[in-house]
């Protein structure tokens, strides 16, 4: 507890250190993961953990709603039928009578970020994080998520935050991420609170703060922190790309249709989204998109009405600027299945990352592992094969095509 108290940000547990070996770090952050396997030994490890939630995130609704309304339709709705309270955390009558607070401060600013480098970074990452998930921010950082260059291009990146939701944590967390901004240079922390269903609101402050601070980058790329990215293939990528023309590229997910079943977590009411198919959105996990498409989605996105689910919301600024995003096979944003078909093969295998953009769904762990065995100068995998048929996966992915609203 001392740890947080103090602020003391460097002083992590020894699995965070830069020298450590794998195996300590595997065996660090297993415990943290699987309190129960690994008792004793490091039990002197296991008190900063305890105030981080297991699992911060709020799981992602796979296939799920967009939503884009006209102004008309927002006028009628507040005084017409609100929709019935339901079990879900999420509240529509506020959240609609509170819609139009939508600019909120921003409390930590990196405004130098994409004035280190001449013409600016070719990459800006950006990655949604909560406060607490400081693990997951310490080991993006020191995977896929470093800063400098990758194919000679300049990567530069951010994590996006609101205030916990968790008062009681507040004063604790507010000394804890000045040091950490201070010591990393790569938080920008806005004045909402950082729940699920927020997500929207961070999506358009990051959009604006693009715009305004970071103008002259050429792409970005915007993800989750449980993901695990091959920035080495993203440049590649973006390097056959023109940041001045528009780019918006993912796993795409088309023909989702709201889900409309009250108990559902990503219940949206038909007051809210009349429609019954969301415009085509990149599912969680990660997108690209370019300095041009940053810019117009930045326009696009204040003249329409806030929606609960971020993704959808941001298929609807793209409807919007009549861009359409590009499907790209390298995201594999719904994980990598086993393939039933073969179970002896391993999904964990580097060779299989080897050609893929982004995985969702990662553990700490485990992404620090991909990272390390994929950046082993031993790694030697038979090319070709894999990179154009990652074997029989099972097609989790297609269900983005249908229609079924629950993963
Ligand atoms: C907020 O944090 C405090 C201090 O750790 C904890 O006791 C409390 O249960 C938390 N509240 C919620 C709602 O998670
Ligand atoms: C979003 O953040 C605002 C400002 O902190 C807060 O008042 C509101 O309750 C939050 N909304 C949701 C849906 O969490």
């Amino acid at each position: 507890n001392d740890l947080w108290k103090n602020g003391i940000v460097h002083n992590f547990p020894p699995c965070f250190s830069q020298s450590s070996a794998i195996s300590e770090m595997a065996k660090c952050v297993w415990q943290r993961d699987k309190p129960s396997v690994t008792p004793k030994i490091l039990s002197d490890l296991r008190a900063p953990w305890k105030l981080m939630p297991a699992e911060a995130k709020v799981p992602r609704p796979q296939v799920t709603p967009i939503i884009r309304r006209t102004e008309e339709a927002n006028k009628k709705v507040q005084p017409t039928t609100p929709p019935p309270l339901t079990d879900s955390a999420f509240n529509f009558k506020s959240y609609l009578l509170n819609k139009d607070n939508r600019n909120f401060n921003l409390l930590i600013n990196q405004p130098k970020k994409c004035r280190k480098t001449p013409g600016g970074p070719f990459l800006l990452i950006a990655i949604k994080s909560v406060v607490e998930d400081f693990d997951r921010r310490e080991i993006v950082r020191k995977t896929w998520g470093r800063e400098g260059l990758v194919n000679g291009e300049q990567i530069q990146r951010v994590f996006l935050l609101g205030t916990p939701k968790n008062r009681t944590l507040l004063a604790t967390w507010e000394t804890l991420i000045h040091q950490e901004s201070q010591t990393y240079r790569d938080i920008l922390l806005w004045d909402f609170m950082d729940t699920f269903f927020n997500l929207t609101l961070k999506e358009i402050h990051f959009l604006n703060w693009a715009a305004e601070f970071c103008h002259n980058v050429k792409f970005i790329f915007k993800g989750d922190a449980d993901v695990f990215v091959n920035v080495e293939n993203i440049v590649d990528f973006l390097e056959r790309h023109d940041p001045t023309e528009d780019l918006f590229v993912g796993d795409i997910i088309y023909n989702a249709r709201p889900i409309r079943v009250r108990k559902s977590k990503y219940y949206i009411p038909e007051t809210m989204y009349g429609l019954s198919i969301y415009p085509a959105y990149a599912g969680g996990g990660g997108f690209l998109l370019s300095s041009r498409t940053m810019r117009k989605l930045s326009r696009a996105c204040r003249e329409v009405e806030l929606f609960p689910i971020d993704d959808v919301f941001l298929g609807m600024c793209l409807q919007r600027i009549n861009l359409k995003p590009i499907l790209h096979e390298g995201f594999k944003t719904f994980g990598i299945v086993k393939p039933s078909a073969a179970p002896h093969l391993q999904t964990f295998d580097p060779c299989f990352y080897k050609d893929l953009m982004v995985v969702h769904s990662l553990k700490v762990a485990e992404i620090w592992l991909m990272w390390n065995l994929l950046h082993s100068p031993r790694l030697s995998c038979t090319q070709k094969k894999q990179v154009k048929k990652p074997f029989q996966w099972k097609k989790k992915a297609q269900t983005t095509t249908q229609a079924s609203p629950l993963r």
